[in-house]
């Protein structure tokens, strides 16, 4: 099962690496929309150097790349989405405004339209209330960067039928990934491990256990992660994780999810981590 017009709602860090594969890897039309025009221009030049890179590691031809970027259209405009037979949509994490787009492009899109969210931690079911169509309305969670990770998470909500979750399932087999499934619970499976992992690593930097880097070092060689939890928090963002933490505390209503005061402090401060150039990590100067 593929899909022949994609609309890709958010040309950000994953929209752009998303809208790029869906072009390369499934050879569907994308339009890529949003609402700032800087960010359309940031996601053209991050798409011509993922294929750049692709290309120098011969994944695929000048040819075929001249080809698959002629399919993707950047758009400022909500409107062409009537054009789409899939919506994925990868704003901001923010459950008002993806509601207030999702319940806009309801009206816009034909009934048929299935409507994926990448959020990684948001109530699927509840984002699929701002529509007419929670049945056709599933997550499908990619990972960063979406154009090279193998992996993709479907989450089904309360009323996504079995027909959604399996079209979304055989297209992420089309786009060359590993599916995983998850119910529709705060942080699904990856989200949920990957941040208890994190916030554990930082409450036992607050109790002193070990040094930042001896906590890294513990996971890397002890337990063969590509990168220790402290690093991959800065890397993510701490205000990121602290969002995360918050939605699945609240949403669990269990203390062992509330996040660490040392997270929460460096939020406050400023320091998100690489991308203020201070976190866990001190990186000079912001990446
Ligand atoms: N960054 C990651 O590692 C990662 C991994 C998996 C999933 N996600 C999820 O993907 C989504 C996007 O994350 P990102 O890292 O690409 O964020 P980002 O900030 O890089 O991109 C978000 C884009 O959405 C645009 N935008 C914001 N509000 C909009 C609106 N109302 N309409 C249209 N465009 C709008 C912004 O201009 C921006 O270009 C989030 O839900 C996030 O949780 C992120």
């Amino acid at each position: 099962m593929t899909f022949s017009t994609i609309f890709v709602a958010g040309a950000g860090f994953m929209g752009s690496g998303i809208a790029y594969l869906a072009a390369t890897r499934a050879g569907s039309r994308v339009l890529l929309y949003d609402i700032y025009p800087a960010s359309l221009d940031k996601a053209q030049a991050a798409m011509e150097r993922m294929g750049k890179g692709s290309v120098e590691k011969g994944f695929i031809q000048p040819d075929q790349l001249a080809l698959a970027l002629k399919k993707i259209k950047l758009t400022d405009s909500e409107k062409v989405a009537s054009e789409a037979d899939l919506v994925i949509e990868a704003i901001a994490e923010d459950v008002q405004a993806k509601k207030e787009l999702f319940a806009l492009l309801d009206k816009i899109c034909p009934s048929k339209t299935i409507f994926a969210s990448n959020t990684s931690s948001l109530s699927i079911t509840s984002l699929a209330s701002a529509t007419k169509r929670s049945k056709q309305f599933v997550g499908m969670h990619f990972f960063s960067p979406a154009h090279i990770m193998k992996l993709i998470e479907i989450i089904p909500g309360l009323d996504t039928s079995v027909e959604t979750a399996e079209k979304i399932r055989q297209f992420g087999q089309i786009l060359g990934k590993v599916i995983i499934g998850s119910k529709d619970f705060p942080g699904f499976v990856t989200t949920r491990l990957g941040m208890v992992l994190i916030n554990e690593a930082a409450f036992a930097l607050l109790e002193g256990l070990s040094s930042p880097e001896e906590i890294d070092l513990g996971m890397t060689l002890g337990y063969n992660h590509p990168l220790g939890p402290l690093a991959l928090a800065d890397f993510v963002g701490l205000d990121i994780c602290l969002h995360v933490l918050e939605t699945m505390a609240a949403g669990f209503g269990d203390p062992k999810y509330r996040p660490c005061p040392l997270i929460k402090q460096l939020v406050a401060a400023g320091h998100l981590g690489r991308k203020t150039g201070r976190g866990f990590y001190e990186y000079g100067e912001a990446k």
